[in-house]
């Protein structure tokens, strides 16, 4: 299995290009099967996670054709089946995302149960209550969801928890319900505007978007067009951190940094100077002494969870002491274990992290465990003394696109190795 090796102590000076969003990226694939025409989706990031799917989607027999700089275009026309198997699924819990388009268009679906990952139990309940909800007839057997509709119908639906996935599918089922469907508590992420974004181009009747309250009066079909993916804002939060963490000074271009305005006020209170254009964002040390910062997880546009492993790695080295709250999933430390064999000083209560900063932590032999977590042990590797081995680095491949290069690019001194 492929592995990392990081020697640590190089502070990260330079400037890299931020990739497309991920979250954004894998709704919006899925919403290709509710077009009647072909639909192409641009600045794609080249990751595991966005194999996955254009696989999951050419298994059902749909036809993509992938032009230059990632650029593909899916046509659903030639669907041949409504099937999403379990060894697609199990490597890749978003695929739970055809499930609406599926039966928004075809009136039905048979998709895998997603099961639970390293952060947590990951229900789906949510989703299926809501589908149920617009009329949709569902059966959990043999560990797949099972269900179908003679026609969805719109519906009022409140949802139990702010769930980005969950609201992500009912969305999209809604576009093509008869009648119209209000979604109550929905997630306000980026991602899920892009989607709406996304979708009202092909047609869609939405408002609402980047509220709790979002309105979708259903239509009878939706055009093929072509859609840009937004930038990475984890991916320009995790490199802000590196940049913080190693004391150098970076630019990111081709992002977003609105997006991120919770991630940035955090870097300036633990001692960063943070600059911004309109397309891109830049800090740097300055020579000051990096401070821990205390941290709550919610939903947006609160903290992002996909921000706490970064963060907890940041207080890992800062000055003083920073306490963590992860308020999302249940499970979410799986990288404190793994930072405390390389020094860190981090004590666990439930779902808070108390991290006390240490002068330097120590290279070492690590696991990853899951996409963020896997960031936050890279960073911690390029700060740390010594030599830094990061086994199971197939995590980092869901997420961060060509991690290495971008990394040395900024002058950090990382290699992949085969095994
Ligand atoms: C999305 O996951 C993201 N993934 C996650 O990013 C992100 O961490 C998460 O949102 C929170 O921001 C994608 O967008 C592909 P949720 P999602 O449903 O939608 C509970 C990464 O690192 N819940 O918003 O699966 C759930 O257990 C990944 O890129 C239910 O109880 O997360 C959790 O406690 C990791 N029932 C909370 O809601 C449901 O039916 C929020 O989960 C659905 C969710």
């Amino acid at each position: 299995m492929e592995k990392l090796i990081i020697q640590g102590g190089n502070p990260l000076v330079g400037e890299i290009r931020v990739s497309g969003a991920k979250n954004a990226a894998l709704p919006i694939l899925a919403a290709g099967l509710l077009a009647d025409e072909p639909l192409t989706i641009r600045n794609l990031p080249h990751l595991q996670d966005i194999t996955t799917t254009m696989e999951l989607l050419g298994s059902m027999g749909l036809t993509l054709t992938v032009g230059k700089r990632l650029q593909v275009e899916i046509d659903s026309g030639t669907i041949s089946n409504f099937f999403a198997p379990y060894e697609l699924v199990k490597t890749m819990r978003a695929s739970i995302l055809v499930l609406g388009p599926l039966l928004a268009r075809f009136g039905q679906a048979e998709v895998s149960l997603p099961g639970g990952c390293a952060i947590g139990s990951r229900p789906v309940d949510i989703h299926l209550h809501g589908l149920a909800a617009m009329g949709a007839e569902i059966e959990v057997s043999g560990g797949y969801i099972k269900a179908k509709t003679t026609g969805l119908k719109g519906a009022d639906i409140i949802l139990d928890k702010v769930t980005v996935t969950g609201t992500e599918n009912l969305l999209m089922a809604a576009t093509l319900a008869d009648g119209v469907t209000t979604i109550k508590n929905a997630a306000r992420e980026p991602e899920v505007v892009d989607l709406i974004c996304c979708l009202q181009k092909m047609g869609a009747n939405i408002s609402g978007a980047g509220t709790d309250t979002l309105r979708i009066e259903g239509v009878k079909s939706l055009m093929g067009v072509t859609y840009d993916i937004l930038p990475d804002r984890i991916e320009t939060g995790t490199y802000l951190v590196a940049a913080a963490m190693t004391g150098g000074h970076v630019r990111l271009k081709d992002t977003r940094p609105e997006l991120l305005e919770g991630v940035m006020s955090k870097l300036t209170e633990a001692g960063a100077t943070v600059t911004r254009g309109l397309d891109w964002v830049e800090l740097q040390m300055k020579g000051q002494t990096l401070k821990a910062v205390d941290i709550n997880t919610g939903p947006y546009p609160g903290f992002p969870t996909d921000m706490q492993a970064q963060f907890t790695a940041l207080n890992a080295v800062a000055e003083g002491v920073g306490v963590v709250v992860e308020s999302v999933f249940e499970n979410r430390f799986m990288h404190v274990q793994e930072l405390m064999r390389m020094g860190a000083s981090i004590r666990l209560e439930g779902n808070t992290a108390i991290v006390t900063g240490v002068k330097n932590l120590t290279g070492a032999p690590l696991m990853a465990t899951d996409l963020r977590a896997s960031a936050s042990l890279v960073l911690a590797g390029l700060v740390a003394t010594g030599e830094t081995v990061i086994n199971r680095i197939y995590h980092i491949d869901r997420g961060y696109e060509t991690i290495e290069e971008k990394l040395m690019n900024l002058g950090a001194k990382i290699k992949r190795v085969p095994r």
